[in-house]
């Protein structure tokens, strides 16, 4: 059975307008994902040159025994944000007789659909989605199994988090999922830029259209006129911050309506949209040492691109 959705974060419409009102113009990330946004994110990790997908999946499928002889038998998967992707099922593969999937994911229709397809192949498997934001609370089964409770958090989303929300997060994990629980978390790695901004900036076009479509939602749900057209994207790379910033650059001065208010953009002015981390392994130890967990072990691929990181509860 699907538990309910709990989170309490903005509208759309709130964070819209509050993020247009400030100097540096900015809108949450979590908002590139509507229908089409999330069709457009699958285009994007096949891309050739958006090397994370693939190389996370290599890692996993490398060292899948190591990974499954840290958590051990009967272990309960809890997946942040859950994609039932190849990545997971390499996961479950891999371990020793899961005994229970528990995707955590804001969709309802996304979860019922993604655990449909896992059932399908796994028929054994006991899968309980839980609809919830896992930035805030999530109520998940109460704990059955003798084996370990493994949150699962694949694709280098905690990349696009603030430091406080990361913490917050691996915290509440670590309560969430209890003693013995253990983690296994995906995080890009710091590269250099010439591997990150086509990364972010494809010669399809694909992230390019990704971005601008948070313009085309904006009109579609909020009663407003932006000239998608006269809006360009940019991938940046912030080096003091260590992160890819993507945004959309106005071509011209111009005006626009939303929900009846004006929101004036110069010629060059940018609207902040996203930012994708890239970390030294040292960072998130620390950063999640902080939060109950214990850094036990790390895998990356051969050109250190990106790493599989797992936790400990202590
Ligand atoms: C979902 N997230 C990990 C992606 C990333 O790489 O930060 C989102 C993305 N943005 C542009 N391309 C991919």
């Amino acid at each position: 059975m699907l538990e309910t959705a709990n989170g309490s974060q903005n509208t759309f419409e709130d964070d819209v307008i509050d993020g247009l009102s400030q100097v540096q113009k900015t809108i949450p990330c979590r908002w590139l994902y509507d229908e089409r946004g999330s069709e457009l994110f699958e285009e994007i990790t096949v891309l050739p040159e958006y090397y994370p997908t693939r190389t996370e999946t290599g890692i996993l499928s490398q060292y899948a025994v190591e990974i499954a002889d840290h958590v051990g038998p009967h272990a309960t998967v809890v997946e942040y944000g859950a994609g039932a992707s190849v990545k997971t099922r390499i996961l479950i593969d891999a371990l020793e007789e899961v005994s229970t999937y528990i995707p955590v994911d804001i969709s309802a229709e996304f979860l019922q659909t993604s655990a449909a397809s896992l059932q399908k192949d796994y028929p054994n498997l006991d899968i309980e989605p839980v609809v919830a934001d896992f930035l805030s609370t999530v109520d998940l089964p109460e704990k059955s199994a003798e084996g370990a409770r493994v949150g699962f958090f694949p694709g280098s989303t905690i990349g696009n988090l603030e430091s406080s929300e990361i913490t917050g997060f691996m915290q509440r994990a670590r309560e969430d999922l209890g003693a013995g629980a253990q983690f296994v978390l995906g995080a890009d790695l710091k590269k250099d830029p010439n591997i990150l901004i086509p990364a972010y900036d494809d010669s399809a076009g694909i992230t390019s259209e990704f971005n601008l479509n948070l313009l085309r939602r904006i009109n579609g749900e909020l009663d407003a006129n932006f000239d998608v057209a006269s809006f360009n994207h940019e991938a940046r790379w912030n080096d003091h911050d260590a992160r890819i910033e993507m945004h959309l650059v106005s071509e011209r001065d111009q005006s626009v309506e939303i929900s009846g208010k004006t929101f004036d953009f110069r010629q060059g002015e940018t609207v902040h949209t996203e930012n994708s981390r890239k970390f030294e392994i040292d960072v998130l130890k620390k950063l999640i040492g902080q939060c109950g967990w214990q850094m036990a072990d790390s895998w990356v691929d051969e050109d250190s691109l990106f790493s599989v990181l797992l936790f400990k509860a202590i």
